[in-house]
């Protein structure tokens, strides 16, 4: 199976709906950024843009499904395609939150990527126990999985992210750790050892030869000793891979980006030349800037840091061939960088990591994205 092939084949599905116009974008011609979408701006340079939505605000919030009919040419459902979603007890499958996302984006001719099929979090309460049971019955559980979900999302569903973070964060890093082993300590790894990437991957393939096959990681992006040593361990679990012949067309790197590290184009751009010339597509997948204490008071001040570093993240990426982008979410209103305590800003105010804020007025990062899509003459 050729990946270069596979990973070409996204792109070629187009929107059958276009992406709505705003309100504002009446009279306003394409090109101007205030006004347009960034799907739109994005597809005009042969870019996918999409973001992560969750399928209980696109069914209650029009404000919501508005962004997201604008802007986001490709969804990924946030939580509706993970396995406590997905099989809440074992064997009852309950498809109905990824099926609604699913119609919505049917109806309105925008591709959906899955998140994820294997991951040690957002695990049914069930899954650990029975993995530890032994090998034969992880790899039955897993199978089983696969099977019900890849058939069920099977003509909408091209690209999934097979395996979610599977490298350990080195000893020492600011991030949880999981020891000084290049995977990352798993219920996933203690049932099936270290080959567990690899079948997962290869259960994929078989099951839907067509699919693009991505595994998905994080900490990977920035200037500091941690990422750099998580760039190598993740280069070394793909070059094994890709010797044992194993299918896999790309890599999506989260994105999940902290002010308070550096961020420097040449490593980066360096780590995802190395990506491609292993014949891997690339794709960033789950983009969102994250402040810290530090960060200044002053509102302004702020998005702008945040609109500055998003524009040096993603033309840098852009220069290097990446042509798919999501958003991990569109506004800062639902955005897991506000709900979700280990990730929360601990001063009282809230992160503003995202296009839109919590009243949906587009904020720089908005303007930084269009502009890096337009090629930086926005
Ligand atoms: C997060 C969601 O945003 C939250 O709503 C959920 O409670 C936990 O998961 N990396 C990933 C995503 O791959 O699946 C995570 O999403 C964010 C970090």
């Amino acid at each position: 199976m050729d990946r270069r092939r596979l990973g070409l084949a996204l792109p070629a599905l187009l929107l059958s709906t276009p992406l709505a116009r705003p309100a504002l974008a009446q009279g306003a011609s394409l090109g101007s950024s205030l006004g347009s979408s960034l799907g739109l701006l994005a597809r005009e340079r042969g870019i996918t843009f999409g973001a992560a939505v969750q399928g209980r605000f696109l069914a209650a919030d029009p404000a919501y499904a508005a962004a997201f009919a604008t802007d986001a040419a490709l969804l990924v459902p946030e939580w509706e395609a993970k396995w406590a979603a997905l099989q809440p007890e074992e064997g009852r499958f309950d498809t109905a939150p990824l099926d609604a996302i699913l119609a919505w984006a049917r109806q309105r001719g925008r591709l959906v990527r899955g998140h994820a099929l294997v991951w040690h979090e957002a695990m049914p309460p069930w899954l650990e126990p029975a993995l530890a049971e032994g090998r034969a019955r992880a790899e039955g559980l897993l199978a089983a999985h696969m099977d019900r979900v890849l058939s069920h999302a099977r003509n909408q569903i091209r690209d999934w992210d097979v395996v979610n973070e599977p490298i350990a964060n080195p000893a020492g890093s600011d991030v949880p750790q999981a020891g000084d082993a290049m995977l990352r300590d798993t219920p996933w790894l203690r049932a099936l050892g270290p080959g567990y990437v690899e079948m997962a991957l290869r259960m994929a393939r078989q099951r839907d030869p067509t699919l693009r096959l991505v595994i998905n990681e994080y900490g990977i992006e920035e200037d500091t000793p941690d990422a750099a040593e998580k760039r190598r361990r993740l280069l070394a679990l793909l070059r094994g891979l890709l010797e044992r012949n194993t299918p896999l067309d790309a890599v999506g790197i989260q994105g999940h980006l902290q002010l308070v590290r550096p961020f420097t184009p040449a490593p980066f751009a360096a780590f995802l030349a190395e990506l491609r010339q292993m014949g891997l597509a690339v794709l960033v997948t789950e983009l969102d800037i994250r402040e810290t204490a530090q960060a200044p008071q002053d509102m302004a001040a702020r998005d702008a840091l945040v609109a500055e570093r998003a524009y040096a993240f993603v033309s840098t990426a852009l220069e290097a061939g990446v042509r798919t982008f999501l958003t991990w979410g569109l506004s800062d209103r639902e955005s897991w960088l506000v709900k979700e305590p280990a990730v929360a800003l601990k001063d009282g105010r809230a992160h503003r990591g995202l296009p839109y804020d919590e009243s949906w007025q587009r904020k720089p990062m908005w303007t930084a994205l269009a502009r890096a899509f337009q090629g930086g003459n926005g």
